[in-house]
């Protein structure tokens, strides 16, 4: 899988003899790609080309992504508007934990973002899992876009949200740990193709993919669906629904790709390894935790911190259990059994009832 098929040229755009960007000279007459030419990976061979596919499983998620197309200004916001306003609509904990919940998605679907574009697409060597993070990075600015809305409908202070990442000590503690992933990466010169440099590679997917998207935002999910619920911010709810049906396809994406390396480089899977990532997903649920706390000091009605503690200990075993990695907390039920309803748009076309419009019209909905 290793052997090279096109031979590198000096001032090509990839490194001399490194793993393939896409844009390297073209070798006229050069051999054809097949897909066992193919890798996740310090793939040598042509990334231009999408055909023949070989991970199909990457090229269905593209296509449940288009089929899922959403914009955040066809969802009304007329009756949050009133709510948010009025003096009794909401108590004093439900406006911070909402103020707190969108502080810390308006700048993670960025960081995300970024992290797509700037670390993950060049280091990713296959062309059909590059169709779907072009994919992805779209859905994180239409996600972008959405907090954009609601500050501007609502009548938010923008500073105040966009720089709770950097004024709020638990929004702060969750982009930190993971922006030092990111950074490790970030370094021009950075490229895969050493045992050291590939696990540098997984641990900025494992923090990105199964920590931030799947596992730090559904917190955040379960708070405003609980809200939506009881009938209160159903705007602001129904955005999330549909950014929580994409976020479960990233991060089984995401899942898949690690996986799919894993099958293809089982030598980076040393024992050390498998527990600095448990370790890592350990120490992202404490800080989640923390954040819980920190959004929740009382609680409302259904929703509290000790609630959503045990909520991220069954998303943490759930996330170990996806990687073929052993449980990290005892076992423990879902206390919010009602989150894969909300996934669930076939079914409940339209769960908060705000207006009739089913955006999926393809299956994959089973992703939580
Ligand atoms: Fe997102
Ligand atoms: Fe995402």
């Amino acid at each position: 899988m290793d052997t090279p098929i096109l031979s590198w040229s000096e001032g090509a755009a990839g490194p001399a003899n490194g793993p393939a960007t896409g844009l390297e000279a073209i070798e006229q007459g050069a051999a054809r790609v097949t897909v066992d030419d193919k890798a996740m990976i310090n793939c040598r061979a042509d990334v231009n080309q999408l055909l023949p596919l070989k991970y199909h499983w990457a090229w269905e998620k593209y296509l449940a992504g288009c089929n899922n197309h959403w914009m955040p200004t066809e969802v009304s916001m007329q009756s949050d508007i009133a709510l948010w306003k009025s003096r009794d609509g909401l108590t004093a904990d439900e406006r911070h934990t909402v103020k707190r919940n969108l502080g810390f998605f308006a700048t993670s679907e960025s960081l995300v973002a970024n992290n797509i574009v700037l670390a993950v697409y060049r280091h990713l060597t296959n062309p059909e899992c590059r169709q779907y993070l072009l994919r992805q990075a779209f859905e994180e600015a239409v996600h972008t876009h959405t907090f954009q809305y609601i500050v501007e409908s609502l009548g938010l202070d923008e500073g105040e949200l966009f720089n709770m990442y950097r004024e709020v000590p638990s929004i702060t503690g969750k982009a930190a740990w993971a922006l030092k992933y990111t950074q490790n990466l970030s370094d021009p010169g950075f490229v895969t193709g050493t045992p050291e440099k590939d696990q540098a590679f997984l641990r900025d997917l494992v923090a990105f993919y199964v920590v931030f998207e799947g596992m730090w935002f559904y917190t955040g999910f379960a708070q405003i669906l609980s809200l939506g619920r009881r009938g209160k911010m159903v705007g602001i709810a129904e955005q999330y629904q549909y950014i929580l049906r994409d976020e479960s396809i990233h991060l089984n994406f995401g899942i898949d790709v690690i996986n799919q390396i894993r099958l293809e480089n089982p030598h980076l899977w040393t024992p050390a390894f498998v527990a600095e990532i448990r370790q890592m997903l350990h120490d992202a649920c404490m800080l989640e935790v923390a954040y819980g706390r920190d959004t929740m000091p009382r609680g409302f009605l259904g929703l509290n911190a000790g609630l959503c503690e045990q909520y991220m200990h069954f998303i943490t075993n759930r996330r170990c259990a996806q990687l073929g990695l052993q449980p990290l907390f005892a076992e423990t039920e879902n206390p919010f059994p009602w989150m894969s309803e909300v996934m669930d748009l076939k079914k409940e076309k339209n769960f908060f009832e705000t207006r009739v419009i089913e955006y999926q019209n393809g299956g994959a909905l089973n992703w939580d």
